[in-house]
């Protein structure tokens, strides 16, 4: 190595620690080095990206949202009838803007059940939003917002609330995004973090014909694939990089070998890009891809397994009338 390049070898260790401390550079730094270069999906809740979501659930061909909101409908006063009136905590994992949320508090409400509701979100938009609305419709209702990454939350999440029984919601097929082993191990967390009878509501998406999965992610007015977009918008943001959006195409289908709609960011062009903040420069092929997201997809019996696997058993799904969608009511072993 020339001793230009050591010299500037060294700075970048030497300020790589300093640079790259957020969890996000970090993550950008690695993945983007990658043979296959790879991102987190959980990057593409910025408040941009969170109000992009926001706009994908009312697309027509995307399904999962409204089918879940049935459920919700028609069984929200149900879900927790088993708990006889006890008091609980009640803790959502991700509970982005919460219109799915309000809509369930309200039917757990009227149905006379007692809980202190305890949202966890990556967006300071979302969440401070839901709690708003929830003050202002439901004065009596105790509820604590936590901003952050709910993994940080799960291995202790007994702890937050009161010392009593502990309800969690992990609605909208956020499990989706988790491969099979990930989802176990994420689950097995929360296991550790919950008491023997504690109960979890878990949504999952079911797995349907392609042509419907494949319109969901790929739709009309192409809202996902800005959604998709947004992430290199993020990275010209927060590192200094000079992605050029029109330069990437969204791609996405379903892989049935890990039974998910997989997505991708292609570029259409071999390109240099630069992330001056953290030092990264990166070079794209023609027709290279960044792998953004995968959304897995369950059927009944995958879902069975993956509860055992974790330390639960299934008390019961919930089913739209379609049955395009699942919210699983888990009791943890
Ligand atoms: C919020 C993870 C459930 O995987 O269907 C929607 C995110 N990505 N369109 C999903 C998403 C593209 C969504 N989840």
């Amino acid at each position: 190595m020339s001793d230009l390049m050591l010299k500037k070898q060294r700075i970048v260790e030497e300020n790589f620690d300093t640079i790259v401390d957020s969890e996000f550079a970090k993550d950008v730094v690695y993945g983007l080095s990658q043979p296959q270069k790879r991102l987190s999906s959980k990057y593409f809740y910025n408040d941009a990206g969170s109000q992009l979501f926001d706009l994908i659930t009312e697309q027509p061909e995307y399904y999962l949202t409204r089918a879940e909101t049935d459920i919700i409908q028609k069984y929200g006063s149900q879900f927790f009838t088993c708990l006889e009136g006890t008091p609980f905590n009640l803790f959502e994992l991700g509970c982005g803007n919460g219109d799915k949320t309000f809509n369930l508090i309200e039917n757990m409400l009227s149905a006379g059940q007692h809980f202190s509701f305890y949202p966890m979100d990556i967006s300071k938009v979302a969440i401070d939003g839901l709690v708003k609305n929830l003050h202002q419709s439901f004065p009596l209702l105790n509820v604590q917002g936590q901003l952050g990454d709910y993994h940080q939350f799960l291995a202790q999440i007994n702890t937050l609330g009161k010392q009593q029984q502990n309800v969690v919601l992990f609605l909208g097929s956020n499990i989706g995004n988790y491969t099979p082993a990930q989802a176990a191990e994420l689950l097995g967390d929360l296991k550790k973090g919950l008491n023997s009878g504690d109960l979890l509501l878990i949504g999952m998406d079911l797995k349907k014909d392609f042509d419907r999965m494949t319109a969901a992610y790929n739709d009309k007015n192409k809202v996902t694939e800005k959604f998709n977009l947004n992430l290199l918008s993020r990275m010209n943001e927060e590192l200094g990089a000079n992605f050029d959006v029109n330069k990437f195409n969204h791609y996405e289908i379903y892989n049935p070998l890990d039974n998910a709609m997989q997505s991708f960011l292609v570029a259409i062009e071999k390109q240099s890009i630069s992330l001056s903040t953290i030092n990264l420069d990166i070079e794209f092929d023609a027709f290279e891809t960044l792998f953004v997201e995968s959304s897995h997809k369950y059927s009944f019996r995958d879902i069975e397994i993956l509860a055992h696997k974790s330390g639960f058993e299934v008390v019961e799904s919930y089913t739209d009338d379609k049955q395009d969608f699942v919210d699983s009511l888990w009791r943890r072993l």
